[in-house]
Formats: structure tokens, C-alpha cells, sequence
């Protein structure tokens, strides 16, 4: 599900390049919303299911929640009725905004969730729906953060734009995140098909640093020359309210894949040596 969202495309060319036999379900054909649109695939007989499909507008989703809850909370209790039915293994994705993002220590996936957002709350509501539809065998949640990668929007062709608009540029520092290539998250993901694995996993690229830190890293690796000024959250107020450090501990994702999470630094650089940018 999602197979055009930026995730969910690098989950497609990934499939194909391990030659996994796939079917892409996109939006609006596949709906979420619309159960009825999922009837089709049954005849298909799916193992697994991976839904990349989401509502993602953060900030509209604070006027918007109806819309942000028929997708992340009633679209997904009625994709994880249809993996019942169906008999398959449900993979799904979450975020780090179910989270406050007060903790100073990050967070492993035990500890208590407190979105303070509507975005995250409805995303928390779909987390619970897997939980209550399948047993505990059957699903795979994926809380990842600050993704970046071809076919989206995304910080990294946003800082990359805006330098080659020749706009001054004034990036937050008092956020702290860790910053995830689809590239990786979708290895990740992909890679746990082959082993027992279930329940809820932090999948975000090792280290952490703030959107400034971010930023200027990326516009090292790319050797652009653009002044960057540090501000604070202040200077952008913005409707939905984000977790201010939000990091996420990926201790039993990397435990059940049996390697290293790579540090995001790595990441990035391979991302920005594969794919032609705008700028
Ligand atoms: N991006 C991030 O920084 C981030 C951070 C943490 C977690 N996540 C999670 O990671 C996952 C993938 O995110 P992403 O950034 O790849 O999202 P994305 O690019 O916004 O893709 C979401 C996809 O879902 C589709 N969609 C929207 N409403 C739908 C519906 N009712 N039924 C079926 N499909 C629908 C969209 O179609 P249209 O484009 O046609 O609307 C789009 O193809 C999501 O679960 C998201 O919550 C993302």
C-alpha cells in the first residue's frame, strides 16, 4: 500500500531488485477508507502486506483530524481486518511523534507514548488497531523518523533548492532528531521479512543531530558554498507541535537483524551520490 509515496517507491525498487514478487497498490485505486477497494486483492492470496500508505500532512491534520484519523487509525484497523482475513503477515509504519519528545534519554520501544500532535495521535490509534485486530505474531510496527529519499518531499531537496535559489537560509537548532534514508528503513524492513521477527521496532539510522546540524552536512557532502544560520523553533512557529528531542533507540531492531544500524552521515552520503537532486 503507498507504492508512489516516498517510502513506499523505494519499497517497490527494492522488491524488484531482490526480485520479490510484488503487487503496488496505490491511492486512490487502493483507498484505505474505502475497505471495499482492498476486495480485489484477495484473490491474490498475500503473505505479507506493507502498508507506506499514510496521511502525512503534520500540520493540516491539526484541522484536518477527521481525515488524518480515517486513514491512520479506521483505514488501518480495516487493513489489519483484511490481514486477518486473509492470513497474512501485516508490516506497518509509525513514527517518532507518538512520542512527547521531552525524554533527554530517547526512547526504546517499551516506554510510554504521549503524541502531542494530531498527526501522532491518529498514528498511535493505528498502532493500537494492529495490535487489537492481530495476534501478536502477525504484525511488525516500524517507528521511524526524519525520512528522507527520492519521490518525496523531503529536508534534504528542500535545503538543496533553497541553496540553489540563492535564499538566505536560517535552519532550527533546538530539535534533535535522527535523520533516515527509505534506502536503509526499506533494507531494514525487507530484511526482516526473513526472520521471525514481530512487534514494534525503532528503524531510524544510527547517531542524531539537529536540523541545522543536518542541514550544513548536507551542503558539506554536496560541496555547496551557503551561509546557514542557526534560529530556534521560535523563529518557525508551525500549527502541529513537534517533539522537541526525538530520539529513537533502534537497539532491537539491529538484534533482529543481526548487524549495525549505519550511522546517518553514511547515509546520506550514499543518497546523495545516487540520485540525481534538483537543485
Ligand atoms: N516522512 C517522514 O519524515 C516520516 C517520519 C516518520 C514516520 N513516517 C511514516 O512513514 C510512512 C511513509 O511515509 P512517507 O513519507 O513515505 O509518506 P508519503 O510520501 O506521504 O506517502 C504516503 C502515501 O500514502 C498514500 N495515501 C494517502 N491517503 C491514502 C489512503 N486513504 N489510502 C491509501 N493510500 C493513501 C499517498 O497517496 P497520495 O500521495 O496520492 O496522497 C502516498 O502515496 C508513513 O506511515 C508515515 O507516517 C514518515
Amino acid at each position: 500500500m503507498g507504492a508512489d509515496g516516498m517510502l513506499g517507491s523505494m519499497l517497490a525498487t527494492q522488491l524488484t531488485a531482490r526480485s520479490m514478487a510484488f503487487t503496488p497498490c496505490t491511492y486512490p485505486e487502493f483507498d484505505l477508507t474505502r475497505p471495499e477497494s482492498l476486495r480485489p486483492l484477495v484473490s491474490l492470496h498475500p503473505t505479507v502486506i506493507i502498508n507506506a500508505s499514510a496521511y502525512t500532512a503534520v500540520d493540516l491534520a491539526e484541522t484536518e483530524s477527521e481525515k488524518a484519523y480515517s486513514v491512520n487509525a479506521d483505514g488501518v484497523k480495516a487493513l489489519a481486518l483484511f490481514a486477518k482475513e486473509v492470513g497474512a503477515r501485516l508490516i506497518h509504519f509509525s513514527t517518532d511523534y507518538v512520542f512527547s519528545g521531552q525524554s533527554s534519554q530517547g526512547y526504546v520501544e517499551s516506554d510510554v507514548t504521549e503524541p502531542a500532535s494530531v498527526y501522532g495521535q491518529s498514528k498511535l490509534a493505528g498502532e493500537q488497531a494492529i495490535r487489537e485486530t492481530l495476534p501478536p505474531l502477525q504484525w511488525i510496527i516500524l517507528r521511524t523518523a526524519w525520512l528522507y529519499g527520492p519521490n518525496g518531499k523531503n529536508f534534504v531537496q528542500t535545503m538543496l533548492t533553497m541553496a540553489g535559489q540563492g535564499k538566505p537560509l536560517r535552519v532550527v537548532n533546538d530539535q534533535i532528531g535522527c535523520p533516515t534514508y527509505t534506502g536503509d528503513l526499506s533494507t531494514w524492513t525487507l530484511d526482516l521479512l526473513s526472520t521471525p521477527a514481530s512487534g514494534i521496532y525503532h528503524a531510524v539510522n544510527a547517531g542524531t543531530c539537529s536540523w541545522y546540524a543536518f542541514a550544513i552536512t548536507i551542503f558539506e557532502q554536496q560541496q555547496v558554498d551557503v551561509k546557514v544560520t542557526p534560529v530556534t523553533s521560535d523563529a518557525f512557529p508551525s500549527v502541529a507541535k513537534r517533539p522537541a528531542y526525538s530520539i529513537l533507540k533502534t537497539q532491537r531492531l539491529s538484534q533482529a537483524l543481526n548487524y549495525k544500524i549505519r550511522k546517518w552521515p553514511e547515509a546520506l552520503s550514499e543518497y546523495l551520490s545516487s540520485f540525481t537532486l534538483r537543485t
